[in-house]
């Protein structure tokens, strides 16, 4: 490989699922002003680079082809371009890459400085890279939708989280047990172990009668759900959910953007939330800290090398990972 060419993994056109991608070399990009150039460790896989290549998200991304897919890394910063305040050569990193740019299935990539945080040596490259979407959206449906303090202020919340084997589930339960809430999880029966080993104080299976109904097992109503699964009608969360009951849904179909339309203009008690997740880096700090303090971990289902990225790809499309999917040059 010539010095300033690197190994990538791209798309050019929508579709394909994991065949669609392609093993190329093309040139080290360089930092410009603001940005840094990270030599990548480890890359995080989320169902939107997916859903960007099956073109759930056009005409707004990929903004162009051939498009390097994965926004969520850690590396370790080589160059820093025009600008940089607080970064050099040798700083071990968590970054968001852009959206519109991508880059994260390759040997390196620019990131933003305002999307960079230091990662210390007890945050392994994998458990950062899986923190930037999944962890920032956890994060933000706690705190900003559901409003819960996780200083354990405030009165106790009692909280459903669907899909909590997931890159964002697991993530939410977690968090939320740092705040004064009682957490009800769904997942598969095979996770049940591991989401209770994160802190959930109670386990459905969504595939009993009872975890399909969403019913507590200790009878409580939510007073909030952070709903990282699909597919779940309002009439289902309806029943279960306290008076005030909020549902935060993080993938708003065309159903739920009609429920939460029409529950606004009735002046419902009972909402529905749509979030996007908005990424802050103090907050991407935030859960750097944690999970270097031992707060917080990353569940990581399996690591891929980049020469086997679509092996990893088809996993995130199947629906079925237990964690992050990380990608490791
Ligand atoms: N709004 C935003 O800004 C934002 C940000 C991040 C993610 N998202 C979206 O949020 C969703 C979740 O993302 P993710 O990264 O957590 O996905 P993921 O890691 O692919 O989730 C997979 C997990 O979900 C579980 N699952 C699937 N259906 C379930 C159900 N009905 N009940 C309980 N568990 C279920 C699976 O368990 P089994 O294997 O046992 O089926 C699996 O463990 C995706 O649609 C994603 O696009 C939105």
């Amino acid at each position: 490989m010539a010095e300033t060419l690197m190994h990538a993994v791209q798309y050019s056109r929508y579709g394909g699922g994991a065949a669609g991608l392609k093993h190329v070399e093309v040139p080290i990009p360089t930092p410009k002003q603001d940005e840094v150039l990270l030599k990548l460790e480890a890359t995080s896989l989320n169902p939107v680079d997916w859903k960007m290549q099956k073109g759930l998200l056009r005409p707004f991304l990929p903004r162009k082809f051939p498009y390097i897919p994965g926004t969520d890394v850690a590396g370790e910063v080589i160059k820093v371009g025009p600008g940089v305040k607080n970064y050099n050569a040798g700083d071990k990193v968590v970054a968001m890459l852009s959206h519109a740019t991508g880059g994260g299935l390759a040997e390196f990539a620019v990131a933003k400085e305002s999307l960079t945080v230091a990662r210390p040596p007890e945050v392994s490259a994998a458990e950062g890279a899986g923190l930037p979407i999944a962890g920032l959206t956890a994060h933000q449906a706690l705190t900003q939708s559901a409003g819960i303090k996780l200083d354990r202020s405030g009165q106790q919340v009692n909280l459903l989280i669907t899909a909590a084997s997931g890159g964002v589930g697991q993530y939410a339960v977690q968090l939320a047990k740092l705040g004064n809430t009682h957490v009800t999880a769904t997942c598969g029966a095979r996770n049940m172990d591991l989401v209770k080993s994160l802190g959930a104080d109670e386990v459905l299976d969504y595939k009993t009668p009872d975890g399909a109904a969403l019913k507590s097992p200790s009878g409580r109503k939510y007073d909030a759900v952070i709903h990282c699964a699909m597919g779940i009608f309002w009439s289902t969360f309806e029943p279960n959910l306290s008076a005030n009951g909020k549902v935060i849904d993080i993938t708003p179909g065309p159903s739920a953007l009609m429920t939460f339309a029409l529950k606004k203009l009735t002046f419902s008690k009972k909402q529905l939330v749509p979030m996007i997740m908005t990424p802050k880096k103090e907050n991407l700090d935030y859960l750097v800290k944690l999970v270097k303090e031992g707060k917080l971990k990353t569940v990581i289902d399996s690591k891929h090398p980049l020469s086997k990225a679509e092996d990893a790809w088809a996993k995130s499309i199947a629906g079925h990972a237990t964690g992050k999917i990380i990608v490791e040059p």
